[in-house]
């Protein structure tokens, strides 16, 4: 630009000064050919009226001798050549001119005019002028001189390459100034910069720098073992990252659903559930790898027998790593809170699945209570005065403020299972502003993705007193904030299930005879519990639509969906079951004959071994969900397949189709495009499903679940000490305070 700039300036001031010189030159060249006539004009008039061309010629050759003239000649006032040295014009002769220097009708008296003119010549240009050569009697005719120019074309050429190098010299000397410039504010900026990183100095100009340094720093840092060396986050390096951070300190967990139920059986025994949860299969193992204590509703027909007289038994079963406080409540309790105001309120509320939410007040009420209770046992657990407590799911909104309240002290942090829907359909919500008051009690809210906290953001904005700090993503409400931060949510890895599982190819051949199936059968699985949101009528109808647009697949493809009956004693459910058998049904009617049935429905609870098996097993694994915050299954799908083989065709609706990118992603209402990917996943080159799978495994691997628990846990910590200072200092002032008036 600057170098543009000055050539720019300086072309601009050669031509200004082409044009003054050209004009300097023209009025200096007539100046000399007027001297030069008036000095001869004597002998010029007196050779002109006697019309004595020879000596005439002496006194012209005598002018050419100059060396800027060359040539002249000599007219008569008629405009007859008289005599003539040097060069003469060839198109402007004494003909020519004379009209111009004696002009035909001029008034008499008046003085001849002078004239010139630019003209080329062989070689060059020359200059002309046409003077009239007077004596006592008037003019005796005409002199034209002709002046060489090529000197002034010379120094032009001159003038020019003067400039070309005076731009060439300003340009390096700007270009060197700017460095040098550059260089100084460069090196005065960074020595200010390392003086704030150090901590002498810290001005506002680099306070958001600081900002974002210091957070890649802590990054970086948890990022980072213990003893500093990086690497995969693991149960243990958890474990250690929780010394470093939080020093030890025990973590409750609280969620609706527990992680172990304990059933009785019709024989009287005993059997120990894992519930089909993704909020289970998430927080169990971090629950393993850290010491603390899980509260959760004891919802088992034997829970109550196996627990001690503080409703606590040891967990998991066999290997007692932590304890499970359970919580009881009354059925009604449970009706209006679970079925109820979480079940048909929330949960349909946040999905946007096109069932409508049920608000009534007495579930309303019922939830009050049960969050209360769960509240109190959370504080009844807690051994210290702030205690870390991590809050599960829309279950629980309220539990936050209540904590808040016995225990000022504690870093409580809410994580949001599922989406949060924009803020005009959340405003559906009869107890909009009390919900939101309850979650910001907590001192960290998590969800899956920047967009939903975006949205919780924009609902608080539009329904509560409360100011927004975009830049820190935070909320803050009578000088107390709550952080909004992303935590997508993941796995254990190495899935602990996959231990005792036998390799892939048994694992394929035992469930091909369990589902009766020849060896060249192509299969594909679904696992879900029956809900609506995840879209499992959609999938079977896109099952149908493969078939029909597939027709050389009849009798080779079969599709199993586990389906673990969830919520049932809430009407949408025994409509989606009762809808979802029906389809399964027809689409059998339609397309099986013999022994061959497209869709093999297995309604029942099944255990995580039996799901990893059913993984292992399938070509393909579809997850359709309609609104989905992350949805594990299509996770767990990846880690089951060691082998690296099978396809995953995933919904776009939910969080982990932003993570798991190289699964075939379609849009689950489009029946075309799912039974197309199906398709396309059924005929997919190995080595293609195995470069799709190696880097999907790689990315959960990666981005396990303990590097997730690694990060909220790290982030409360840094709150947490933030805390503690400013704790310490509100004890300071009050003490301050009560001394002086003492
Ligand atoms: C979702 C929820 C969890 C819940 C799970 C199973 O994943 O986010 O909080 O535990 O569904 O539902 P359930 O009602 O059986 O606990």
């Amino acid at each position: 630009m600057l170098v543009a700039g000055l050539g720019l300036l300086t072309w601009g001031a050669f031509l200004v000064m082409q044009a003054t010189t050209k004009n300097w030159v023209e009025r200096d060249l007539t100046l000399r050919a007027r001297l030069a006539v008036n000095g001869a004009s004597h002998i010029l008039a007196e050779g002109l009226r006697a019309e004595k061309p020879a000596e005439l010629k002496t006194v012209l050759t005598n002018l050419v001798r100059d060396e800027r003239i060359l040539g002249v000649s000599a007219c008569a006032p008629d405009g007859q050549l008289v005599a003539t040295a040097g060069v003469a014009p060839v198109d402007f002769g004494c003909l020519q001119v004379t009209p111009f220097v004696f002009p035909k009708g001029a008034p008499l008296g008046s003085p001849p005019l002078e004239w010139e003119h630019v003209a080329g010549i062989r070689g060059g240009r020359a200059h002309l002028n046409g003077l009239a050569v007077m004596d006592e009697s008037g003019p005796a005719g005409l002199v034209i001189l002709v002046h060489d120019l090529s000197f002034a074309e010379r120094r032009d050429a001159e003038g020019r390459n003067l400039l070309l190098v005076a731009f060439f010299l300003l340009s390096l000397c700007a270009a060197l100034v700017t460095i040098i410039a550059v260089r100084l504010s460069w090196r005065s900026w960074t020595q200010r910069l390392r003086r704030m990183l150090k901590g002498d100095e810290e001005t506002d100009e680099f306070r958001p720098l600081l900002r974002d340094v210091r957070a890649l720093v802590d990054e970086i840092m948890t990022e980072r073992d213990a003893d500093g060396e990086g690497g995969a986050w693991t149960a243990d390096r958890l474990k250690q990252a929780l010394r470093r951070n939080l020093h030890g300190e025990k973590i409750v967990i609280v969620s609706n659903r527990e992680p172990y139920i304990h059933e009785r059986q019709s024989d009287g025994s005993i059997r120990v559930l894992h519930p089909a949860s993704g909020l289970v299969t998430a927080l169990e193992p971090v629950m393993r790898a850290c010491s603390g204590v899980w509260v959760a509703h004891g919802s088992g027909t034997a829970d109550r027998d196996v627990v001690d007289a503080h409703a606590r038994v040891m967990v998991p079963p066999g290997e007692a790593l932590y304890p499970l406080r359970r919580v009881w409540f009354t059925e009604e309790q449970e009706k209006g809170y679970y079925y109820g105001f979480s079940n048909e309120g929330l949960w349909p509320l946040c999905h946007v699945a096109h069932t409508r939410p049920i608000f009534r007040t007495s579930d309303w009420i019922h939830y009050g209570e049960v969050n209360q209770k769960f509240a109190d046992a959370v504080c009844d657990e807690a051994e210290i005065e702030d205690p870390i407590v991590l809050i599960q799911d829309y279950h629980l909104a309220l539990a936050p403020r209540m904590i808040r309240e016995k225990l000022p002290r504690a870093t409580v942090i809410g994580f949001w299972h599922i989406p949060w829907p924009n803020a005009d359909r959340f405003g559906i919500c009869p107890w909009r502003e009390e919900i939101l008051d309850g979650m910001l009690g907590a001192s960290m809210l998590g969800f899956h993705t920047q967009g939903h906290c975006n949205n919780f953001m924009d609902s608080v904005d539009r329904y509560l007193e409360s100011r927004i700090d975009r830049e820190k993503q935070a909320v803050v409400q009578l000088g107390r904030s709550t952080q909004i931060r992303p935590y997508p949510i993941s796995l254990e890895w190495p899935v602990r299930w996959l231990k005792d599982l036998p390799p892939v190819p048994e694992c394929r051949r035992g469930v091909f005879e369990e589902l009766g199936l020849s060896e060249d059968a192509l299969l594909g699985v679904g696992v879900d519990r029956l809900d609506y949101t995840k879209g499992i009528e959609e999938r079977l109808q896109a099952v149908e639509r493969l078939l029909e647009l597939r027709p050389e697949l009849l009798g080779r493809f079969v599709f199993v969906q586990l389906a673990a009956p969830s919520r049932t004693a809430i009407d949408r459910y025994r409509v989606l079951n009762e809808s979802v058998e029906a389809i399964a049904k027809r689409v059998n009617d339609r397309f099986g004959s013999g022994s061959y049935r497209p869709i093999i429905l297995k309604r029942a609870h099944h255990e995580p071994p039996t799901v990893f098996r059913y993984y292992r097993a399938a070509d393909l694994c579809y997850v359709s969900s309609l609104d989905d915050g992350m949805n594990l299954v299509a996770k767990e799908f990846v880690a089951a397949r060691e082998d690296e083989k099978g396809v995953l065709v995933l919904s776009q609706f939910t969080g982990a189709a932003r993570e798991l990118t190289e699964s075939l992603v379609v849009n689950p209402y489009d029946l075309d495009q799912s039974a197309e990917a199906m398709a396309a996943a059924l005929m997919m080159p190995i080595e293609e499903q195995r470069a799709r799978l190696r880097s999907m495994r790689a990315y959960v691997a990666e981005f396990n679940i303990y590097r997730w628990a690694g990060r909220m846990l790290r982030d409360a910590a840094r709150l947490r000490r933030r805390d503690r200072l400013s704790g310490r200092l509100n004890d300071q002032y009050s003490a301050r305070f009560t001394g002086a008036e003492s």
